[in-house]
């Protein structure tokens, strides 16, 4: 049954319509220093985890920093931008399409019949033979960008800010956190308790975006 309601912090709480948390969602650099319960952090990534992506395929990943000397070596690496450090916790959320492939026979629909499982896996690892790696993690980045939009607007719907950042170095972040070389980072998500109101969100017209035909 499809229901609003959720049991978050020990409490029965109405959650709001995705359409709610788009028109709410705004960024905040500024934080409470209140931390985040584990198991919503644990909930919040197993729904953002709900994304769809092509195949099936889920190439996300996250590492969540909450410790004092991470996140200030991560905000070094984020060109000191300070919400790394006033939030409780940034999320990095980084795509890992070799550990995607080899993950491919889980990611399977289980009611599919073996045989046609088997065969969608290797049709599947072949599309990717003819690529470099770099091409490989660009198209993983891409679906981890869904997982990405799922995030942010799951963090306002169950009551917490977030600030998504692409201003960081990649390689830094990668070495700070022992990543991988072939992998992409595809965001960091600082995220927490607002302490500040944020910019009223500003968007083009939805009118000059969109083309019926
Ligand atoms: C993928 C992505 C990367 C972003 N990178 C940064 C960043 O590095 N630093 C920052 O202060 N804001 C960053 N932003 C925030 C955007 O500037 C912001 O989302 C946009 O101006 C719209 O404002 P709103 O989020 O308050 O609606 C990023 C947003 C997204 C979605």
């Amino acid at each position: 049954m499809r229901t609003n309601q959720a049991e978050l912090n020990g409490a029965t709480i109405t959650l709001p319509t995705a359409a709610d948390a788009a028109l709410s969602r705004r960024s905040i650099r500024q934080y409470a220093p209140a931390t985040i319960p584990e198991a919503d952090l644990r909930e919040l990534l197993r729904l953002a985890g709900r994304a769809p992506s092509a195949y099936n395929v889920q190439p996300w990943r996250f590492v969540v920093v909450q410790d004092a000397d991470l996140k200030a070596n991560l905000a070094a690496a984020a060109y000191g931008q300070q919400q790394v450090l006033r939030a409780p916790a940034t999320i990095v959320l980084y795509s890992d399409m070799g550990s995607a492939l080899d993950r491919m026979p889980e990611a399977m629909h289980p009611g599919m019949p073996a045989d046609k499982r088997a065969a969608g896996v290797d049709s599947f690892r072949a599309s990717f033979a003819n690529q470099t790696v770099e091409e490989r993690e660009a198209w993983g980045n891409a679906q981890s960008n869904i997982a990405l939009g799922y995030l942010l607007l799951l963090a306002e719907s169950l009551g917490y800010a977030t600030s998504p950042m692409l201003g960081f170095d990649p390689e830094k972040v990668k070495a700070l956190l022992g990543l991988p070389a072939h992998v992409r980072v595809t965001a960091l998500i600082s995220i927490g308790y607002p302490a500040e109101e944020g910019f009223d969100p500003h968007r083009l017209p939805a009118d000059t975006l969109v083309e019926f035909r």
